[in-house]
């Protein structure tokens, strides 16, 4: 039973179409190849085969070698008819069949969940300077952008990892989400440019989905259509936005927060701004339009338990001072550094974080610091989200480092934080890299 060549050169090549047209489905395949999955991989393939309207003698061949009990197919081994089939060695031979034929387990969801554990990320950090580069470690390379903005820490990213990645044969899956409506007059230097937003979803080995006008704490909807996945190896979220993270209302009571949003930005009012709805606040004299929601408060408990349930490693970048404080408040075990109505400043900071303030404020730009060095970490966080499900998240983190500045070298960075190299009278922002652990729920 000989293969003519010129047949077996014609299916080679939409193999191959096949295989390059959707990354992320090639990267799933891999759970299908695995040893314990192979025998039913193998049936659904033959059945596929059988059924598929390739020629009969490819039809012939491939079942042949397929068959139970048979790892070789008269003269040609079955090594040989996959590499002659599909011109790939064994394993990313049967891989690429089971693209080409539509073989994929209905178990699998659309996106491959990451399965390292929290000790082997907390490990990876420890010796590692650029926690991006796990993606280069880990598998599935995935990543979600919360509150992307322009997207140009989309684009570095995938320009820092896009060809080490496309070196390994893995797609880089970056994910980005904004609450801005691309068609809103408001928001100005936060929009994404269109021709960044077509030049990544142009790169090759990109898997890039932008969700605009998509609130981070709606993301029910995007997960069940599986738009988004359901965890992410890296959930990051830079220059997380003030003042909704800025303040903990599970801390602050409406009163105190009207209060200081009031005091520090000047009264504000819903109105119309042409067709669209804006918020627009009076400061300094000045009346400025923001979008509608800009005061909503959801506060850092909020951003940490999105972040805990999505991804395997949480990155934290060019947080502001008031953020950070807000957010540190929270991951210590200590009650008494989350005081009920006391707003962080300069002056109620040192009151309230006592060495953990001196300590941190001294910290010299690009220097890194564990924070369970300084205090014990907090071991449980109230749930303040509810899933689709209904249930309360539980989760704590393992491991919290912090370093101080906007940019490191090697690792991609966004518009904002390039933006804090200029600001002189800013004081520097903060890096957090958070290694969650999900706990069972009772
Ligand atoms: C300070 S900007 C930072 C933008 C970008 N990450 C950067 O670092 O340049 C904060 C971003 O968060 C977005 N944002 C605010 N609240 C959001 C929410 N609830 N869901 C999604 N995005 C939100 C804003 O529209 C804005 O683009």
């Amino acid at each position: 039973m000989v293969l003519e060549p010129d047949r077996s050169a014609a299916f080679r090549k939409q193999v191959a179409a096949a295989r390059s047209a959707d990354p992320t489905a090639w990267e799933g395949t891999r759970h299908l190849v695995h040893p314990t999955e192979w025998p039913v991989t193998r049936d659904r393939l033959l059945k596929a085969i059988a059924a598929s309207a390739v020629s009969e003698d490819i039809k012939r061949h491939l079942t042949a070698a397929f068959a139970k009990d048979q790892p070789s197919t008269g003269r040609t081994s079955y090594p040989d008819v996959l590499k002659q089939l599909t011109g790939l060695p064994t394993t990313k031979g049967l891989r690429a069949l089971c693209i080409f034929f539509g073989v994929r387990a209905a178990s699998v969801a659309k996106w491959l969940s990451p399965s390292v554990s929290p000790a082997t990320v907390d490990t990876f950090l420890q010796r590692h300077r650029n926690p991006f580069d796990l993606l280069l470690d880990q598998v599935p390379a995935s990543v979600l952008d919360l509150g992307a903005g322009d997207l140009s820490f989309a684009e570095e990213l995938a320009t820092r990892y896009g060809s080490s990645l496309a070196a390994q044969q893995r797609p880089l899956i970056l994910h980005c989400l904004d609450r801005l409506d691309p068609r809103s007059q408001l928001g100005g230097p936060l929009h994404a440019h269109p021709l960044r937003l077509s030049r990544l979803r142009a790169m090759p080995n990109l898997d890039f989905r932008f969700y605009g006008d998509q609130d981070m704490f709606a993301l029910d909807l995007l997960e069940r259509d599986q738009r988004l996945a359901s965890r992410y190896l890296i959930v990051t979220c830079w220059a997380p936005a003030t003042p909704t993270f800025a303040y903990e209302p599970t801390r602050l009571s409406p009163a105190c927060l009207t209060e200081e949003l009031r005091r520090t930005k000047g009264d504000s009012r819903q109105v119309r701004h042409g067709k669209e709805p804006a918020l627009e606040v009076l400061h300094d004299g000045r009346s400025l339009l923001f979008p509608p929601w800009k005061f909503d408060i959801r506060g850092p408990l909020a951003l940490l338990e999105l972040m805990a349930t999505r991804g395997a490693l949480c990155l934290l970048g060019a947080v502001d001072s008031q953020v950070f404080w807000e957010i540190l408040s929270q991951l210590v075990d200590d009650p008494a550094m989350r005081p009920p109505d006391t707003v962080f400043s300069p002056q109620t900071l040192p009151a309230v974080f006592g060495k953990i303030y001196h300590h941190l404020s001294g910290l010299p730009l690009g220097q890194t610091c564990r924070l369970a060095d300084l205090a014990p970490l907090r071991s449980r966080f109230p749930s303040v989200l509810r899933t689709a499900g209904g249930q309360a998240a539980s989760y704590r983190f393992r491991e919290v480092t912090i370093q101080r500045g906007a940019l490191f070298e090697g690792m991609p960075a966004s518009s904002t934080a390039r933006k804090f190299q200029g600001m002189a009278e800013e004081t520097p922002p903060w890096f957090l890299s958070l290694v969650p652990e999900l706990q069972e729920t009772t």
